[in-house]
């Protein structure tokens, strides 16, 4: 199991998580929701790495891997794709993948192998060799998850998969997720505006609110949550601008 218990971080009077205790098991695929500003990026952040918790702990199996850097937490089965694309632009689709994979510290031929899996798997075999800066945007964001499976991960955080994809796009994303966690037996923390697609995904959804967790669930009982409804789901949320607040 992947969790956080009690994680605090709080940037000059901002409290962007306050307490959070998350879990995802292997093999799940939890959907982590909230407004703008709620602190979803700033917790997975948090439980890749990047952003150190003032308080609170984040364990990987039996292993507090609270203070270990990214790239520990890499090679030990995290992967994650950040909010906006972030590819290497002047390397080839091929590449980004490999490359991904390498640095988490697969051997050549390992890194080889798993990259002609993951284009196939994606789709992403015809455009192999373009360079990703080239890719149209949904080609882009297959790419990102691609290279956050490079890392041969137990677990993947995803920030935003869909943002910016048409309907056709963000269901074939949801297939390919689903066809990933059943064949890596992956767990999987999405993060995502769009809510049908995340009721759709998801057997359990976490919603964060101003940095504490309002409620936990299955999507059935998460969307009937009047504390969600109000805070998020309900007229508010269809404000709601995804990645608006980078
Ligand atoms: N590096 C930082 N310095 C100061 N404040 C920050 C920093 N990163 C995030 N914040 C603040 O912390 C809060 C949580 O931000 P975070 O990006 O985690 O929200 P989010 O839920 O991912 O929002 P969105 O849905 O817009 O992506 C916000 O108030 C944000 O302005
Ligand atoms: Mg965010």
């Amino acid at each position: 199991m992947l969790r956080t218990d009690d994680v605090r971080v709080h940037f000059e009077g901002v409290r962007a998580i306050d307490g959070v205790s998350l879990s995802v098991d292997r093999g799940e695929i939890l959907g982590l929701i909230g407004p703008n500003g709620a602190g979803k990026t700033t917790l997975v952040n948090v439980i890749s790495g990047i952003q150190p918790p003032d308080s609170g702990t984040v364990r990987l199996g039996e292993d507090d891997i609270t203070a270990w850097a990214p790239p520990r937490r890499a090679r030990a089965g995290l992967g994650r794709t950040f909010q906006g694309a972030r590819l290497f632009d002047r390397l080839s689709v091929e590449e980004n993948v490999e490359a991904a994979a390498v640095s988490a510290g697969l051997r050549r031929r390992a890194a080889r192998a798993r990259t002609d899996e993951l284009l196939a798997i994606f789709r992403l075999e015809d455009v192999a060799h373009r360079d990703a800066s080239t890719l149209p945007h949904g080609t882009a964001r297959r790419l990102g998850v691609a290279r956050a499976l490079a890392v041969a991960p137990i677990y993947v955080l995803l920030d935003e998969p869909a943002a910016g994809l048409d309907e056709e796009e963000s269901r074939e994303l949801v297939a390919l997720l689903r066809d990933i966690r059943d064949r890596y037996e992956v767990g999987l923390v999405v993060i995502e505006h769009d809510v049908p697609l995340i009721m759709a995904l998801c057997e359990r959804i976490h919603v964060l609110h101003h940095g504490e967790t309002l409620a936990v669930g299955a999507p059935a009982a998460i969307a009937k949550d009047p504390q969600v409804i109000d805070a998020y789901l309900g007229e508010a949320g269809h404000q709601e601008v995804p990645g608006a607040g980078g």
